[in-house]
């Protein structure tokens, strides 16, 4: 599902985020990255969801080299993945049903099926009585979980999710987490960045530990 070889990443400064970095995450994974601030977890995420590219090294995404990846063909890749941002990336002068439903829009499906889709996730993520308040007067909390269904509104065949329960209280966090799985059982790969390591620890998934750009621990 996604091969990374000998990865660098190399912002001005010099700044480097991302230093000989060699992965293999398999379909149907479902694991954790984890590292302290500057590590490299937003940066590889970036990568694997075609926002940005490495400077050097090989990058292979459900079998589609993004290395050579033109800026027309990155959309396209893009449909198959479901993104939840560290800074969640809303539009926040629409509301929660409009921003959830923009990558089944992009898809061109059928109306009902985004009203189906739209009720069922806004269910799963506790948010069905929010559907039409805008999402700058949401919380924090409610704005993450507005995140976290939009990524996962299309089904994804894979869901990278940065720092996903940072601003949820632990029950609500824990519930996300056990989401996430459940759209792990359905066949999405899901990667998953945190510093919960209390919550992580419950569910005894392979962890990645990225210290300074490189894999520092891989283990189960
Ligand atoms: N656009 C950029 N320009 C320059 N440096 C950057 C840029 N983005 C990230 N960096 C630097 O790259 C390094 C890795 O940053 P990154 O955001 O990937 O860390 P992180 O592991 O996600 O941290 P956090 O846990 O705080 O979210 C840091 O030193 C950061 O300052
Ligand atoms: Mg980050």
């Amino acid at each position: 599902m996604i091969q990374l070889s000998h990865v660098y990443k190399t912002y001005p400064g010099p700044v480097h985020a991302l230093k000989d970095l060699s992965l293999t995450i398999e379909k149907g994974e479902f694991l954790f990255i984890t590292g302290p601030s500057g590590a490299g977890k937003t940066t590889l995420f970036k990568m694997l969801s075609a926002f940005d590219r490495p400077t050097t090294g090989g990058l292979v995404v459900a079998g589609q080299s993004l290395i050579h990846l033109s800026k027309k063909q990155a959309p396209f890749l893009r449909r198959k993945i479901g993104v939840v941002f560290q800074d969640f990336k809303l539009l926040s002068d629409k509301t929660v049903f409009d921003n959830i439903i923009l990558p089944l829009q992009i898809l061109g499906e059928k109306r009902h099926h985004i009203m189906n889709r739209a009720r069922d996730v806004l269910e799963q993520v506790g948010l069905l009585d929010k559907a039409n308040t805008l999402c700058s007067s949401l919380s924090g909390g409610e704005q993450q979980r507005v995140a976290i269904a939009r990524a996962i509104i299309h089904r994804p065949g894979l869901l990278i999710a940065d720092e996903p329960t940072g601003n949820l209280d632990p029950k609500l966090a824990l519930e996300i987490m056990k989401l996430f799985q459940r759209v792990n059982e359905q066949g999405t790969t899901v990667v998953i960045a945190t510093h919960d390591y209390a919550l992580l620890e419950k569910f005894g998934k392979r962890r990645i530990h990225l210290v300074g750009g490189q894999v520092s621990q891989d283990f189960l």
